[in-house]
């Protein structure tokens, strides 16, 4: 299949890239940046250099700007927004040009669409939440929904905290407890709904060919935690001492509004579409998910 995606240079466009060129698709990537081309993997900086026999059968939206990059200043904020709002309107304007638009557009979103809702258990009923996060996954979402205009099933694909070893949230948070430090953010009562990269790759290639699948679709594990189980959970891997909180008034200095949003109120989401549809997760708990990004050849594998 000739698959194009936007951002395929980031931590899940990478580990994407290895699973679709090993299954053998034809993989073109839209980057800011020239890369080499390789084998099975075409990349190309506008999408008017996309050449016409790597029309996409499927498009996959990853392209933004880091949610947890910087301080959310009113600059950064417009950069968060125009990065993923405008890429996104780009995209799917290009796509409804093309003389046979792509069967299939995935479109990252992310449980920001919530907002920050505590304990509250969520699916893909739950209605938008409020805030910038909230707000910025709307408007997101928005854009991708017009390449349906054309007759594009698309997937919003609600991510949760993605981990794996080599980048994202998890390098940050196993900071303080390769230190020797266990710690969790404010209350510690918050929940987390994290998903290995590894099932993201695999509900991705899912969602690619269960056509039945369109609308928003939750990417988490389906056995969230909270920021004190996951402390738990981190000291059976790390040697360091009991476990003490952050004060959330010293996590919103250190990051401002990013605080409550991203970490201090927390969102108990539940990825019940997945679940209806028969999607096997290969790390449904964060035992599993743990022990195979911090020791892994102890039989983990991409799906
Ligand atoms: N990782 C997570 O935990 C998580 C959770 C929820 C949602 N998501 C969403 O899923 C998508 C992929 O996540 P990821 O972790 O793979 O992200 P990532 O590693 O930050 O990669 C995103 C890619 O977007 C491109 N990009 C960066 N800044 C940009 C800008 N200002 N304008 C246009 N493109 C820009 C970059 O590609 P080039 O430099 O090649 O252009 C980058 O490789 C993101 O949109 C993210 O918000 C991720």
């Amino acid at each position: 299949m000739q698959i194009l995606i936007t951002g395929g240079t980031g931590f899940i466009g990478q580990a994407l890239l290895r699973y679709w060129s090993a299954a053998g698709h034809e993989l073109t990537v839209l980057s800011r940046r020239p890369q080499s081309n390789r084998a099975q993997c075409h990349y190309v900086q506008s999408l008017n250099d996309v050449p016409p026999g790597r029309a996409p059968q499927a498009v996959v939206n990853l392209a933004g700007a880091s949610l947890a990059g910087k301080r959310w200043s009113a600059r950064y904020k417009t950069e968060l927004v125009d990065s993923r709002v405008q890429g996104t309107r780009v995209l799917t304007a290009w796509m409804r040009s093309l003389p046979v638009p792509p069967a299939v557009l995935l479109s990252a979103s992310a449980i920001g669409y919530y907002g920050a809702r505590g304990s509250e258990a969520l699916d893909e009923s739950s209605a938008a939440g409020s805030g910038f996060s909230s707000d910025l996954c709307s408007a997101w979402e928005s854009e991708a929904l017009a390449a349906g205009e054309a007759g594009t099933r698309v997937c919003l694909v609600r991510l949760g905290v993605v981990l794996d070893a080599g980048g994202g949230a998890f390098t940050e948070m196993a900071r303080p407890f390769k230190l020797g430090i266990a710690s969790w953010p404010g209350s510690g009562h918050q929940c987390l709904s994290w998903v290995h990269r590894n099932d993201v790759v695999a509900a991705m290639d899912f969602l690619l060919h269960h056509e039945a699948l369109a609308g928003a679709v939750n990417v988490t594990a389906p056995q969230p935690v909270t920021q004190r189980r996951f402390c738990t959970a981190m000291r059976k891997q790390f040697t360091s001492l009991p476990g003490m909180p952050v004060p959330a008034v010293v996590m919103r200095l250190m990051l401002g509004e990013m605080a409550d949003e991203l970490l201090l109120t927390g969102q108990c989401v539940h990825p019940q579409r997945l679940e209806e549809a028969g999607f096997h997760w290969q790390h449904p708990d964060i035992d599993s998910a743990l022990l195979a990004i911090l020791a892994p050849h102890a039989g983990d594998k991409l799906p």
